[in-house]
């Protein structure tokens, strides 16, 4: 039985879909806090599965946490919770360093009052695994090689700065403490369930609703995109076959300008769902620029490649039009996200952001 924090979210609600599509799987504990990026929605198909256990509540609340260890026996733990969105982490710092540095703290100390007392062999196979960034090594220039497990911390968001602190955290408590714990550093994820503060999900739906495809600055910021299914698959790879200690570089060797993506999805979409005039890529908009801005991300995946024999399975070009089609069937979940508060971000984060 492993608990998954934050699995209510797109990368972690992904993961729990996955992971009981394996009818072998004896079971999940599902602790999300359900902040506004946490949709129940996302886990209708399995909220009556008998393995399956949802739990409302916070990462950072040792009481609650250390009580669901003990009662479901948890054997392994894989962190998403987090605030995740860079834009957010520059209006509000706050929530980032509660959540994912102090959060991240809580919740080591939950489980670490817990692994010491488990008998020697529950001991011995028992794993933590934090899930983080590839924006904790910070910007790179067109010609640096690609980030590898080695390069430092150079973090330069709010965001970023708090991830940063929770895989030092970790790395303490496995040294410190003996905690068996894994980190893995992804670069940016896409695919279904994504929520559309993110560039991917926002450009598909502002496309088709008629809106504006915000672009910030020139469009030429580079990030490297894995489809989230193959990021759920290396999680499970890590979890069973890493090394304790070690830290997991993943990533897909997709290294694509913002400009470009956008351009695709355009593309994408004037093929299967064309206007009646012209090309979706007339609604782009170049906004201005989100201070501090990465220029460039890259992940060096080898080392996960040839220590633990895995490998993304689909291309950008294969995710993306997935992704895509996935979006326009999905309206159900698209008309639940795009109600409620959204609007209030979209307004508070765009408004003065037109040249
Ligand atoms: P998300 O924002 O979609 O989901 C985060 C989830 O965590 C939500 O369900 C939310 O309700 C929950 N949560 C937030 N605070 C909590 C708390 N205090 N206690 C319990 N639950 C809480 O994020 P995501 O994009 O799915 O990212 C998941 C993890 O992966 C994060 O740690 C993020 O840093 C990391 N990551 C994301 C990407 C990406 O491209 N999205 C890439 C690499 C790593
Ligand atoms: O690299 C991994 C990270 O990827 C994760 O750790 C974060 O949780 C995740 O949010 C993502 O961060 P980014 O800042 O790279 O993702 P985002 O989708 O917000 O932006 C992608 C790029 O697109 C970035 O260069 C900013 C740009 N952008 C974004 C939005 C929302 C725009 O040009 N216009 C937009 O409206």
């Amino acid at each position: 039985m492993i608990l998954v924090t934050g699995g209510a979210g797109f990368i972690g609600g992904n993961f729990v879909l996955d992971y009981l599509a394996n009818p072998k799987v004896s079971g999940l504990v599902n602790l999300d806090k359900l902040t506004y990026a946490g949709n129940p929605e996302t886990l209708k198909s399995v909220e009556h599965d008998p393995r399956y256990h949802f739990i409302q509540g916070d990462i950072g609340n040792i009481s609650l946490v250390s009580d669901l260890l003990e009662k479901f026996a948890i054997t392994a733990i894989v962190n998403f919770a987090a605030e995740s969105h860079v834009d957010r982490s520059i209006l509000g710092p706050g929530e980032f360093i509660q959540t994912n540095v102090v959060g991240t703290f809580h919740l080591l100390e939950a489980v670490r009052a817990y692994w010491e007392k488990l008998p020697s062999g529950p001991k011995e196979s028992f794993r933590f695994l934090h899930v983080s960034t590839d924006e904790v090594y910070g910007t790179l220039a067109p010609t640096d090689p690609a980030f590898s497990e080695t390069n430092p911390y150079e973090p330069n968001s709010p965001y970023s700065a708090s991830k940063a602190a929770s895989d030092h955290l970790v790395r303490a408590w496995h040294h410190t403490y003996g905690l068996p714990v894994l980190t893995t550093n992804c670069s940016n994820n896409y695919g279904p369930y994504h929520f559309p503060e993110k560039l991917i999900p926002l450009v598909i739906l502002n496309a088709i609703n008629g809106k504006n495809l915000p672009i910030y600055g020139d469009g030429q910021q580079i990030r490297d995109w894995l489809y989230v299914k193959d990021h759920c698959s290396a999680i499970r790879r890590v979890l069973e076959k890493g090394q304790v200690g070690q830290t997991y570089n993943i990533g897909g060797w997709n290294e694509k300008t913002n400009l470009e993506v956008v351009r695709t999805i355009c593309q994408i979409l004037d093929s299967i769902q064309p206007k009646p005039h012209g090309s979706y890529a007339d609604q782009i908009t170049y906004v201005k620029d989100r201070p501090g801005h990465d220029r460039r991300y890259a992940i060096d995946a080898s080392k996960i490649e040839r220590e633990l024999g895995w490998k993304p399975q689909e291309t950008f070009d294969t995710g993306i039009r997935k992704t895509v089609e996935w979006y326009l069937s999905n309206t159900q979940w698209t008309q639940g996200v795009l109600s409620g508060n959204y609007q209030h971000w979209i307004d508070q984060q765009y408004a003065n952001k037109t040249k």
